[in-house]
């Protein structure tokens, strides 16, 4: 049996929200809409009226972010209570906006963080605001399945023991696959050797509420974390967590940062989602997990008995060295099909109405949630079996030479000096041996394949030039057939 705590039934914002709402006071204040009163008639008739009477700005009966000492400081006690931090803070800007945040209060210009490879780019603007200088670790790639994976502890510490002026140590755990860094054993060797450890986890919000999910960051003795309830959990889109813990970290720096980040008008409906997403997973995550949890391994089964896709499990985090995997995650191999995992995303939308969350040249990302039934993952994997049958012994295409990317990263001037200098735009075909001036990534998921200061290697021209073939979306080329690179002058 799992106890609850019963302090996190409370929900001290939404209520007060709620509470504010009903007393119909006359509003005299921002928002202009006056509860709804001034919304555009189409909008409310398709939403409902209740939404706008709670959409409401920083009043003494509701807090203010940038100052809790009211209900918002309240909420925030009672998340850092459920996810086992000395302080956790509201965030209305996203995990991007955390990463920021946990990057500046990390590092002083020209400090040296280390970072994984397999960063979101939020994580390399954080950079570029702070003026550090990253020294990456490449995750481990399974070549047969032709997937990035995590860090390994052996290479985290490799790179450790090279730097040991390094002030921070930056990982994604879990990555967008779901697959986890063996936190445990590396936190606390960076510990040992000194260094602030800093988590994007924002793929885990629900880790904590689990016995079957992997460690998330706060139980393995991060200093820092923070997550995007709004990806996994019951938060609305733009809202996170970010937590830490004081050992390591001065929190009244992260706070000062964290006011300079945020907007002064923070969203009181996201920030009530985040009130609420914590009560629910606190009082009755497990369950709710539990059922997700039994949903996508139900689904995982049926699709690896079908020809030609497949969708590995636990064994992935065994054989390679990782923490483990979030089986909710379900990513679906679609090689042996001749098809790319961006057309069989296509197919699936397309043509069956299921849309999954990214698609990579050779896989398909599912993600189970609370939210999903039975009925959903059914429609799924019938909706994978016609397009399997339809596909059987086809030619893999260009997809046969297609290679991941091989990150060899020089940098000798820091993201931010490189970003601030003069650039020019020129031919990607003709750009090796040239100086990024821009992040570059392939969305989803984000993921830097390029950054300022960072030399154009032949494999990572060829890399984009063959990856925006296959149809993937690439930011940070400065025209739309991305046929042109910014680089430094
Ligand atoms: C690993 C990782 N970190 C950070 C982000 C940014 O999070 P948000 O969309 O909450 O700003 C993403 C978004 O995809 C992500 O995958």
């Amino acid at each position: 049996m799992i106890e609850i705590d019963e302090r996190q039934y409370k929900t001290p914002l939404f209520d007060a929200l709620v509470s504010l709402a009903q007393s119909r006071k006359i509003s005299f204040h921002t928002p202009g809409h006056k509860s709804g009163k001034g919304i555009a008639t189409r909008f409310v008739k398709f939403v409902g009226p209740k939404i706008f009477s709670i959409d409401l700005t920083t009043l003494d009966e509701i807090d203010s972010l940038q100052k809790p000492t009211g209900v918002i400081k309240e909420a925030q006690e009672l998340a850092a209570l459920a996810y086992g931090a000395d302080t956790s803070f509201f965030l209305i800007n996203g995990t991007t906006g955390g990463n920021h945040a946990m990057v500046i209060t990390a590092c002083d210009p020209g400090d040296k963080i280390i970072v994984a490879r397999n960063s979101h780019k939020s994580v390399l603007a954080g950079m570029i605001f702070a003026g550090a200088m990253p020294v990456f670790i490449n995750p481990k790639v399974d070549k047969s399945l032709k997937l990035t994976l995590n860090v390994t502890f052996e290479d985290v510490k490799e790179v450790i023991d090279e730097n040991p002026d390094a002030k921070a140590l930056f990982l994604t755990s879990p990555n967008y696959y779901g697959i986890t860094a063996d936190l445990e054993r590396i936190i606390p060797y960076a510990h040992k050797r000194g260094l602030i450890t800093v988590i994007d986890e924002a793929h885990g919000p629900h880790l904590k509420f689990h016995p079957e999910l992997p460690t998330s960051a706060m139980e393995a003795g991060a200093d820092m974390c923070v997550q995007s309830t709004h990806k996994i959990i019951g938060g609305m889109t733009q809202s996170s967590m970010l937590h830490v813990k004081r050992e390591r970290v001065n929190i009244s720096t992260l706070r000062n940062v964290l006011k300079m980040a945020q907007s002064t008008s923070p969203s009181y409906i996201l920030m009530a989602s985040l009130d609420l997403a914590r009560m629910q997973m606190a009082t009755e995550g497990n369950k709710l997990l539990s059922r997700a949890l039994e949903l996508a391994r139900k689904a995982r089964k049926s699709i690896n008995r079908i020809k030609g896709i497949s969708c590995f499990g636990q064994e992935i985090a065994e054989e390679s060295g990782m923490g483990g995997l979030d089986e909710t995650k379900l990513t679906i191999t679609v090689k042996e099909l001749g098809l790319s995992g961006y057309e069989v995303s296509q197919i699936l939308n397309h043509r069956f109405n299921i849309q999954v969350e990214m698609a990579d040249p050779f896989h398909i990302l599912v993600i189970v949630s609370i939210g999903d039934r039975q009925d959903d993952l059914d429609r799924l994997v019938k909706a994978l079996r016609v397009i399997a049958s339809e596909n059987q012994g086809k030619e893999s295409g260009p997809l046969g030479k297609f290679k991941l990317p091989i990150f060899k990263s020089k940098m000798s001037i820091t993201p931010r000096e490189a970003f601030f200098k003069k650039y020019r735009d020129m031919k990607l075909e003709e750009s090796a041996g040239e100086i990024s001036s821009e992040i570059v990534t392939v969305y989803p998921p984000g993921i830097p394949i390029l950054i300022p200061g960072e030399v154009i290697t032949p494999e990572i021209r060829d890399y984009l030039l063959q990856i925006s073939k296959l149809g993937a979306t690439i930011d940070g080329l400065p025209n739309d057939d991305n046929s042109l690179i910014s680089v430094l002058k």
